[in-house]
């Protein structure tokens, strides 16, 4: 089938790249000139494992880029809207880029013949694809939904990292659509995944995505508020965890606890569902203490720093690791972000190591000190915070040695080194 993928951002490119895998021809439509240029190149706008092979392989073949939404929607059956969510300031869904993606995609509409489908794969709150989306291509093209034109919802469920591998091989497919038309076209999109398509309305797709995210994020924050309270009782957490999760009700998976969850969606999602559960007159508390909960966790790495080495002023802190988890060079939402910016409000000095995420982190403190090795970043410190799970840390050991104080306050269970002042978070 023919696919256009608007917006070649993580999600975009990640769908372009792999409906072309799966056999169909595909248009990235961009506004931003230079990314479809690249596209076009077979180089891909972010790094995830595995997509620049793909865009190698069907660049200039069965995938190609452009700026011209017109020229894409007519050329195509489909149109995925693969834009960026971000959060508005009170951390509720900003929407602005999807309808102005919407908008461009009705004008093409409206000087096409023939059906065509438009699919929202960018996370939105549920009711967005039906009350925001399908008016403003209405409105837009001048026909009718159901009609002339259909609607779906189709979330994605990528991990960064492993987004490649989650999209070919996924344990679910949504398919959420206004009539069977849309949803049927939708599906046979992925008739050749081995994976069954559970099909839905369009908000019941929406909130699946959200419940997914959200529920994960409870894990996390679950784990974390069981980690504080099995500390202060001198009880292993990890212990605790490993016997709870052997239960297959829960599974073991997400109850790693330490300095908490960040990334570009677990808290933005939780924060979206907040923000629309209060719009409908709901008040969230449960969602609420999961935030809340990812909140304090960080800065109770810096609580034990105070606790063991007095006023941090002037002294020298290591901070191991700025991704927001390992085998990612992204900073969205690192816990590390909370953990440096204490660091400085209480004086101290920072010098900081992270195999692939130093320059994205400088340009949110362009002033702390960057170290090229770990043992670089240890060397002379009075104390180290570990941030992010990278492997490479579980094997340090004698890098500690050159610090002055030998300090290390663990805040993902990773460290395993015998001569130093170990504290773990939550363990
Ligand atoms: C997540 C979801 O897994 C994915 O399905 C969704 O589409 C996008 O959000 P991602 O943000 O790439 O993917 O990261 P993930 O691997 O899920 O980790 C999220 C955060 O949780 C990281 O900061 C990680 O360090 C933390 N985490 C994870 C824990 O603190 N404890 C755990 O047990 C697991």
């Amino acid at each position: 089938m023919k696919i256009s993928v608007i917006g070649s951002g993580y999600v975009g490119s990640v769908t372009a790249a792999c409906f072309a895998e799966a056999g169909h021809e595909i248009i990235c439509v961009d506004i931003d000139l230079k990314k479809t240029e690249q596209i076009n190149a077979g180089i891909p706008p972010i790094y995830e494992e595995g997509l620049g092979e793909l865009l190698q392989k069907y660049a200039g073949k069965r995938l190609i880029a452009t700026t011209d939404y017109e020229f894409a929607v007519n050329e195509t059956d489909i149109s995925f809207i693969c834009v960026g969510t971000p959060s508005a300031e009170d951390g509720s869904i900003d929407l602005s880029i999807v309808r102005a993606a919407a908008a461009s995609i009705g004008a093409a509409l409206a000087k096409k013949e023939g059906y065509h489908v438009v699919v929202v794969k960018s996370t939105v709150v549920p009711e967005t694809t039906e009350k925001f989306v399908l008016p403003v291509l209405e409105e837009a093209s001048g026909k009718t939904a159901g009609k002339n034109f259909g609607v779906a919802m189709n979330p994605e469920f990528l991990r960064e990292g492993k987004a490649v591998q989650d999209f070919m091989h996924p344990d679910k497919i949504v398919v959420g659509a206004i009539d069977r038309r849309s949803g049927d076209l939708v599906s046979e999109l992925y008739r050749t995944f081995e994976c069954e398509i559970t099909r839905t309305s369009p908000a019941t797709a929406e909130m699946i995505k959200y419940v997914n995210n959200s529920l994960l994020a409870t894990k996390i924050s679950f784990a974390n508020e069981i980690g504080n309270i099995c500390k202060k009782l001198g009880i292993d957490t990890y212990e605790v965890m490993e016997a709870v999760g052997k239960d297959f009700r829960i599974s073991p998976k997400f109850l790693n606890s330490g300095a908490g969850f960040g990334g570009s969606c677990f808290p933005k999602d939780v924060k979206a569902l907040i923000g629309k559960a209060k719009a409908i007159g709901y008040s969230p508390v449960l969602l609420e203490s999961v935030i809340a909960v990812n909140e304090r966790q960080p800065l109770l790495m810096t609580e034990i720093l105070q606790r063991k080495i007095g006023n941090p002023a002037g002294k020298k802190i290591a901070v191991l690791g700025l991704a927001f988890k390992n085998e990612t060079d992204d900073i969205r939402e690192s816990r590390a972000i909370p953990v440096i910016a204490e660091l400085l409000r209480l004086g101290a000095r920072v010098s900081a190591y992270d195999p692939m995420a130093t320059e994205n982190m400088k340009r949110i403190f362009p002033t702390i000190e960057y170290l090229d090795k770990a043992s670089d970043a240890l060397k002379d410190a009075d104390a180290c915070l570990v941030m992010t799970e990278w492997d490479e840390f579980r094997n340090l050991d004698s890098e500690f040695q050159n610090m002055k104080g030998k300090i290390v306050i663990d805040g993902r269970r990773i460290i395993k080194a015998k001569n130093v002042d170990y504290e773990g978070l939550c363990w």
